[in-house]
């Protein structure tokens, strides 16, 4: 795969940037949240040295090798870091997966419907993708209103296909956007506070 040019993006009061290494403290501190480690990928207990070998190594790499590209999702005037959006799994073909979580402190706010929206509208645009995938773990109701709200379509449950919460497999939700998918109406603002 081609490298990605690391993109920076901003949306409303959100800027979306790349990864960090000083990002590393933050992430280990917001990933601490349980909700974040039950509904996602990330290796629980979450260590420092995982944040630290995210921020410093795993995130440039993807954009690097082209096959991922992570953004850090910070306050634009505060620069706060607020969540996370990555796209993931990049291929020749033009598939994406994209995962993300919020930090607790600022869920609700339409954080990551504002940011997800950003990073599909780059991804479909400034990449050129086909589809992007989501996928979440059975019961994620605020990943699955995130989804829908971001245009996704629901389209069934794969059997045992997610490994979350450090190692448990789950069934998952699978949805797609495709680039002629329409934008659903009324995409929330960021609400500070
Ligand atoms: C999923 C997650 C990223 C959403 O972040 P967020 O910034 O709060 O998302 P938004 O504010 O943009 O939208 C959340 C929506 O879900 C709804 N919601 C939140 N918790 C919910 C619940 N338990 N049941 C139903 N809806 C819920 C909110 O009301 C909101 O919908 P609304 O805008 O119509 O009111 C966040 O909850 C999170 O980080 N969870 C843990 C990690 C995770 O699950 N990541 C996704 C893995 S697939």
């Amino acid at each position: 795969m081609p490298s990605l040019e690391a993109a920076e993006i901003t949306a409303g009061r959100l800027h979306l940037r790349p990864w960090r290494p000083y990002d590393a403290d933050a992430v280990h501190r917001l990933c601490q949240d349980p909700q974040i480690q039950r509904w996602t990928r990330l290796p629980s207990p979450y260590e420092h040295a995982h944040a630290e070998d995210f921020a410093t190594r795993q995130a440039p790499l993807s954009w690097v090798q082209g096959t991922g590209a992570p953004f850090a999702v910070v306050d634009a005037t505060t620069e706060e870091l607020l969540a996370s959006v990555e796209l993931m799994h990049i291929t020749a073909q033009g598939e994406a997966e994209i995962g993300y979580w919020c930090a607790a402190h600022c869920r609700g706010q339409g954080v990551a419907s504002q940011a997800v929206a950003a990073v599909c509208r780059w991804g479909f645009g400034t990449l050129g993708l086909s589809r992007i995938e989501w996928r979440a773990a059975v019961g994620n109701v605020a990943s699955l209103r995130v989804a829908r709200k971001t245009g996704f379509v629901l389209e069934g449950t794969l059997r045992q296909a997610l490994v979350v919460g450090g190692g448990r497999r789950v069934d998952c939700w699978v949805g797609s956007r495709l680039p002629a998918d329409p934008t659903p109406p009324g995409r929330p603002p960021h609400r500070s506070g």
